[in-house]
């Protein structure tokens, strides 16, 4: 296990549209194990593949109710409304105001390729919503009001 550097906002690797992963190997473990230990020291609630230089679509959340790895997430459904302060490892010391949906379902697939579908509401919902943007190169400050 090991700590990876986070990349910083003006890096090229968080506006690019991530690929696909399609395997589901130890070099995937490894680097999501990584991924765990480097939110959880920098006290984040969520961290995507993307952020750590790698351009395929992944991410893990947490928002103290365990970690939930999220391999090729795709949100299924969505709805309400929420407006809140929101902030990214990437972009440091800094916060604003966002609107996201107020509660998602979100498909994907585990560590070993199963797919599964969690539902999140309030906080993990915007986790979701801000972690899958990252895999498309989109940044919580685009959306900012
Ligand atoms: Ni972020």
């Amino acid at each position: 296990m090991a700590i990876r550097n986070i990349v910083k906002i003006g890096d090229d690797v968080l506006r690019k549209v991530c690929r696909s992963q399609l395997n589901f190997d130890e070099k995937l473990h490894q680097t999501l194990d990584d991924m765990r230990d480097t939110m959880y020291k920098a006290e984040g609630v969520g961290l995507a593949a993307p952020q750590v230089g790698i351009l395929r679509r992944y991410c893990i959340v947490d928002v103290g109710d365990g970690l939930i790895e999220l391999i090729n997430p795709v949100i299924e459904k969505q709805s309400g409304k929420q407006t809140g302060q929101e902030g990214c490892l990437s972009i440091p010391e800094r916060s604003a105001e966002v609107t996201r949906p107020l509660k998602v379902t979100v498909r994907a697939q585990d560590r070993y390729g199963k797919t599964f579908t969690v539902e999140g509401e309030g906080l993990k919902a915007r986790a979701f919503c801000h972690e899958i943007d990252h895999l498309d190169g989109i940044l919580y400050i685009d959306k900012a009001e």
